[in-house]
């Protein structure tokens, strides 16, 4: 069981991810106000695009991704999935100019990734961010640890919402715990899965700290840095 994951630098990346959009990704992109929002978007849609476009066999502009939140009738803030291919679980995430995905076929996978640079209040954070157990674990940490263990229960608890698809708004922060190999949730809400949810830290480098939620424990993780969008294989 391998989950693969791709990173690439958004900033290296947009011109020629460009060509693997859909048309109606390209002019969403060109509205993008930010020069840093904008090639963000076009290279997490054109790595999804290559993904599935090497499982599929067909050009990236024309692979069906489906948004639709499988938790509401929203149309657009579901978990990303190939319409051809619902088995292909993926994960995409964004921080600063990082672009990463992972995706696997034996397993469901949720994604995060964060730049522990960033500006942040940390005791406010762990305030929003922290259930009881986690900040009774932080209060043993001082200075950067404690920074770079608070981002990492941060990146677990994204990744798991992630992996399930319902996202910050239906699952509060503070009901779930993340300080151990398996995520546990007080309250869970409707659909939320039986099968537990295991926990891996990912050492990606570029100043991040990154977790990977799956359904199978301890899986075989292949990690791959792309000069190129085009260049991702499977
Ligand atoms: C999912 C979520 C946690 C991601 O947070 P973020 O700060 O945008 O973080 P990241 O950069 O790590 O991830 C962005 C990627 O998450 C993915 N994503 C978006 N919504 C998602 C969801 N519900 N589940 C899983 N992944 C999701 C997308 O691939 C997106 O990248 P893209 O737009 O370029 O394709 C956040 O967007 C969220 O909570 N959305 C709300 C979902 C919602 O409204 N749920 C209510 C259900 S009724």
């Amino acid at each position: 069981m391998v989950v693969r994951i791709w990173v690439v630098e958004a900033q290296s990346a947009e011109a020629e991810a460009r060509s693997l959009l859909s048309p109606a990704e390209l002019s969403r992109a060109d509205e993008l106000g930010g020069e840093q929002v904008r090639r963000t978007f076009v290279t997490s849609r054109a790595v999804q695009r290559a993904l599935g476009a090497r499982y599929l066999g067909m050009p990236e502009p024309e692979v069906g991704i489906s948004r639709a939140c499988s938790h509401c009738s929203d149309g657009g803030h579901g978990k990303p999935h190939f319409t051809a291919a619902p088995e292909l679980d993926f994960s995409v995430s964004h921080t600063g100019d990082l672009v990463v995905i992972a995706a696997a076929t034996d397993t469901k996978v949720g994604l995060d990734v964060e730049l522990v640079s960033r500006t942040m209040e940390i005791d406010e954070m762990v305030h929003i961010l922290a259930s009881e157990g986690e900040r009774r674990g932080l209060a043993t940490y001082r200075g950067e640890s404690r920074r770079a263990a608070l981002f990492r229960i941060w990146a677990r608890k994204e990744a798991t919402v992630k992996l399930t698809g319902h996202g910050l708004l239906q699952v509060p922060f503070l009901t779930l715990s993340v300080d151990g190999p398996v995520a546990r949730i007080d309250d869970p809400p409707a659909d939320w899965p039986d099968e537990a949810i295991h926990l891996n830290d990912l050492p990606l480098g570029h100043g991040s700290v990154a977790a990977l939620a799956t359904t199978v424990p301890r899986p075989e993780i292949d990690i791959v840095t792309l000069p190129r969008v085009a260049d991702l294989s499977l």
